[in-house]
């Protein structure tokens, strides 16, 4: 795939992805890299253009990452955020000091709009920008020229245009900052030369290609959970090499109403050898009497990974596995020594399990966004490409305590009217997951005449942008309203109805 590349290079910022994401919707390609690449490796690659994330050190300690001065003289266009703005100053003779008040949060900036990156008629002289810093530039470097400040600041950007190099104290790819997608679409197409040609479309055409030409007359196998990664990376393989893929849908019983059918459905006609192994009774079985979070996961884990591998089996030698990573989890795998919360369980992750040959990971260098535009560039159904998350081990952790048919029921009934109520008002496109939990627990009501002694049904919804962090979502009373009392009145054994307002942390999203 031979597109023009910008290089993300980062020097651990918090928002290293969310600039890679601002790149990639201006229509460019970028990757993000460390810091600690190789200057020789980064010329390989022949970016048209680098940028520099922020991070969280000073750089004028010892041990802050840095990266050699012989970038500057690429003659490659480079522009400095925060972190990397500092440290431009920094390498080319500036200097950077301790600031006596550190700028956080929304700030008036003052934009020189002779500078390439500010020049734009929309962008007004004088417009808020997203500060985080407690380091400023005291002296800029020889060459240079100010080009934005505040009232704190004295440099809240600079240019050297001559050696096209930009750097901005403020974060441009954070959506607080007024007009700050067009300095980065600006510093990409007037400065670096962009022309912007990195669509789904073209990345479909070369994708199925080179998975065509990889593939063969081989067997190529894939573990359909539903999700959107594996939904789309199915339908690109299923474009690609046809009935030579085969998808193994493992329906464990715990899919929300009606959703084993829709997955199925929305494959029907695609030319694809689809597999939809119905093995309720069988994950059933294994969970009578376990009301353990972790243990209900961990046999939910085991049980999948055995009934995928016997379904495998009968398939006969398989070449190549596709796993649906995405790019999110490459760029996260680079430090991923966080505390487990929960094991998740993740239908990518077979490879000890099955035999092959090669992995294929179609969907590697994207992000959720595009690969959600890959997959209605492909025609794959809405309810696939616009599905929310949803666990692996399914509505079985979402069922407190003990798992029988008939809790299962009443959840699948519930949920359903709490996704219909939402959708109707118009709310599913703003809250990016929403769910109903069955508690295990009981209370009074009075229903009619008579007493009732029933289960408490919680709902949930929330939002967030990466799903590490959440809010709950405000959803209106009104709406809450109606969604109680449809409940009540529809689904058999639910008397209450409550509405989870904790964030995430201290909560998670899932209740097990
Ligand atoms: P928590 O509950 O940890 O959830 O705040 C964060 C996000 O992850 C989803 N989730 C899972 N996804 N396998 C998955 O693929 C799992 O086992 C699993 N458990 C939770 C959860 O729905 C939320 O979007």
């Amino acid at each position: 795939m031979s597109h023009q590349l910008v290089i993300v290079l980062d020097f651990g910022g918090q928002y290293n992805q969310l600039i890679a994401r601002r790149v990639r919707e201006c229509g460019v390609y970028c990757e993000v890299k460390s810091y600690k690449t190789p200057i020789e490796e980064l010329k390989k690659m022949s970016p048209v253009g680098i940028i520099f994330t922020g991070g969280p050190n000073s750089v004028y300690k010892d041990d802050s990452p840095t990266c050699s001065k012989e970038i500057f003289e690429l003659r490659i266009p480079i522009l400095g955020i925060c972190y990397g703005c500092q440290l431009m100053a920094h390498l080319l003779g500036g200097k950077v000091t301790s600031a006596v008040t550190s700028e956080y949060g929304k700030t008036e900036t003052y934009y020189d709009k002779s500078c390439a990156i500010f020049g734009a008629e929309d962008l007004p002289e004088k417009a808020i920008s997203w500060m985080s810093h407690t380091d400023y530039i005291e002296k800029i470097p020889d060459g240079f020229k100010v080009t934005a400040h505040t009232d704190c600041c004295p440099t809240a950007a600079m240019e050297c245009p001559e050696r096209k190099l930009y750097a901005v104290q403020f974060h441009p790819e954070v959506n607080h900052t007024e007009h700050g997608a067009g300095m980065i679409d600006r510093f990409l197409k007037n400065v670096c030369g962009c022309v912007g040609d990195w669509t789904m479309e073209k990345y479909a055409e070369t994708a199925i290609k080179n998975i065509r030409e990889k593939v063969g007359d081989g067997k190529v196998l894939l573990a359909l959970s539903g999700g959107v990664d594996s939904s789309v990376a199915a339908a690109l393989l299923s474009k690609a090499v046809g009935d030579k893929l085969t998808c193994i849908f493992v329906d464990h019983g715990f899919m929300r109403k009606n959703e084993g059918d829709e997955i199925e459905q929305a494959f029907a006609g695609w030319g694809l050898n689809f597999v939809r192994v119905n093995a309720k009774e069988q994950f059933m079985s294994r969970m009578r009497g376990v009301s353990d979070p972790e243990t209900k996961r961990k046999i939910i884990g085991e049980e999948f990974i055995r009934v995928f591998e016997q379904e495998a089996k009968k398939i006969g030698k398989v070449d190549f596995l596709v796993q649906g990573t995405i790019y999110p989890d490459i760029i996260e795998s680079g430090t991923g020594d966080a505390a487990v919360i929960k094991s998740h369980h993740n239908v990518g992750g077979l490879p000890d399990h099955v035999d092959f040959k090669e992995i294929i990971e179609p969907l590697r260098m994207l992000f959720k966004d595009e690969v959600r535009a890959l997959g209605r560039e492909l025609g794959l159904a809405d309810v696939l490409v616009n599905r929310q998350p949803f666990p692996g081990p399914g509505l079985a952790i979402r069922i407190i305590g003990e798992i029988t048919d008939e809790k299962l029921e009443i959840l699948q009934d519930a949920d359903y009217i709490f996704r219909e109520e939402i959708a109707r008002a118009g709310l599913d496109k703003n809250i990016h997951q929403y769910f109903a939990v069955l508690t295990n627990m009981r209370s009074v009501g009075v229903m009619g005449d008579g007493r009732t002694y029933d289960y408490t049904l919680a709902l949930r919804g929330v939002v967030t942008t990466d799903f590490m962090t959440a809010d709950f979502a405000k959803i209106p009373y009104e709406v809450l309203e109606v969604c109680a009392s449809r409940i009540v009145n529809e689904v058999k054994s639910i008397n209450r109805v409550v509405y989870d307002v904790t964030t995430k942390p201290p909560a998670t999203i899932e209740w097990e």
